[in-house]
């Protein structure tokens, strides 16, 4: 039976939270390990189902994954890597979108991929056109199956001169992961250069990798036949983080986040202060909280690194419906990221939904049939409602609205948020969120 989650609003969020590896990190850096020749370490690993389903994808391909159980350390060993029965492979199609990450390095290992169809959050289309055109690129042979596709190189693969249409993280990080131990060189133009992807870079370097991160999103990537395996901490989650920072706006609340990192934040720091939210930085983590003044409304768009980041956009538009004013929020990363604002509107807030582009740069979605901007008007009072979870930072602004809401909320679909957050139950009540589960 599916659980579900009664939420009581109305109690400011108060306490400490940690936030450990990123999610959009962590996966990735274990599937850089089977590149390599011998095990690598990842610290820092975040218990989420992201991690597991990759640990399984890992497994199914011979690669022994060891967890530390003090730490939660995770040794990965490739020696045995193997080809996985395509069966196996399907059982985890529509899980996550990091399966189709593990075709540069599963053909450099065993020489083909089959890559199951893709999961991940419904906030728009999410096509793998750029991923497939690249490693054509790099001389790889694409065939579509039944339930998959089916990827090798017959040839090997060739270092290639890459542009990328728009700075996807995941297809810059499957240029990475294939370029890295292709013949030859790799120069990528139109790269994403999100701090995930530096820290990815960060590990390819401890395998034996040379990168180059050149001026103006351009990546040149010396090939080199054999990468040794790594010890690597992950990054902290900095969307976890910012989620957590506005949960004390919404709950009007003070929250430190133990991890949080202000150089990887920079961008979501000046937007909160501007809403009106405070923060006091130290070495650990940063102290998020509501200073008791009005919060103030704004003009927003989301972006590519190091702009403010689309996935701190949905907790942040919660934060907006109690801001004195119009907020203008025009959304140019994903086509179908405002979804979630239809609860929202059934708790109590005022939010319309717009296809022009309601910024100040017209984005690719602007002439096209796309509601990507919302026009907030508050404060207004949230009240408790019915929830289904739609998606990972959809699921967790619905949950910060129903705690700052009067009344109570049954929330569904919760399974969502483990996705992405870890423990994120436990780190509730640690706060001090009056809930039940059943
Ligand atoms: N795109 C294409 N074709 C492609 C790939 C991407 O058109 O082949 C488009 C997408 O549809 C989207 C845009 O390019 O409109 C950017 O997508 P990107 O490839 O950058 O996203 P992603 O790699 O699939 C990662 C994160 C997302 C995060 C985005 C943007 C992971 C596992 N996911 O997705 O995180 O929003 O980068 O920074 O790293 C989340 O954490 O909730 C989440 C959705």
């Amino acid at each position: 039976m599916a659980t579900v989650l009664t939420i009581r609003g109305g109690v400011p969020l108060t306490g400490q939270v940690s936030v450990r590896g990123a999610k959009n990190l962590v996966p990735k850096a274990m599937v850089a390990a089977l590149l390599g020749s011998d095990a690598s370490v990842l610290r820092n690993v975040p218990e989420i189902k992201d991690v597991d389903v990759v640990t399984s994808l890992l497994r199914l391909h011979g690669v022994e994954v060891v967890k530390e159980p003090q730490t939660g350390d995770l040794r990965l060993d490739p020696t045995k890597v193997k080809t996985a029965q395509m069966k196996d492979i399907d059982a985890h199609a529509g899980d996550s979108r990091i399966p189709i990450l593990f075709c540069g390095p599963l053909i450099h290992a065993i020489g083909e991929a089959f890559i199951p169809d893709l999961g991940g959050c419904k906030i728009g289309d999410r096509p793998i056109d750029y991923h497939l055109e690249v490693l054509r690129q790099f001389g790889a042979v694409v065939e579509k199956r039944e339930g998959g596709i089916s990827i090798s190189a017959p040839k090997g693969l060739k270092g290639a001169k890459l542009s990328l249409p728009y700075p996807s993280v995941g297809a810059t990080e499957q240029v990475l992961l294939t370029a890295t131990r292709a013949e030859g060189i790799t120069e990528l133009s139109g790269a994403a250069i999100e701090p995930e992807i530096m820290d990815l870079i960060a590990v390819l370097q401890k395998m034996g990798a040379i990168i180059t991160v050149q001026t103006d999103r351009v990546i040149r990537i010396e090939g080199v036949r054999d990468l040794t395996g790594f010890k690597h901490r992950a990054l902290p989650d900095r969307n976890e983080a910012a989620s957590w920072a506005s949960a004390a706006l919404v709950t009007q609340g003070d929250i430190y986040v133990a991890g949080a990192r202000q150089g990887d934040l920079t961008a979501f720091l000046n937007t909160y202060r501007k809403v009106g939210g405070s923060f006091d930085i130290d070495d650990n983590g940063i102290r998020f909280y509501h200073t008791g003044r009005k919060l103030s409304p704004l003009v927003l768009e989301t972006d590519v690194h190091p702009g403010f980041m689309t996935d701190w956009q949905q907790p942040l538009v919660v934060g907006l419906t109690q801001a004195q004013g119009v907020s203008i929020v025009h959304e140019t990363v994903y086509e179908n990221r405002f979804g979630f604002t239809e609860a929202l509107v059934r708790m109590g807030a005022n939010i319309q939904l717009h296809r022009e582009c309601l910024g100040s740069v017209p984005c690719r979605f602007g002439q096209r049939n796309f509601l990507h901007s919302a026009v907030i008007s508050g404060a207004t009072q949230l009240k408790g409602a019915e929830i289904h979870i739609p998606d990972l930072r959809g699921g967790f602004s619905h949950l910060i609205a129903a705690l700052a809401a009067t009344g109570s909320s049954r929330v569904t679909g919760i399974e969502i948020i483990n996705r992405g957050y870890e423990h994120f139950q436990s780190k509730l009540e640690a706060l001090g969120a009056d809930f039940d589960v059943h």
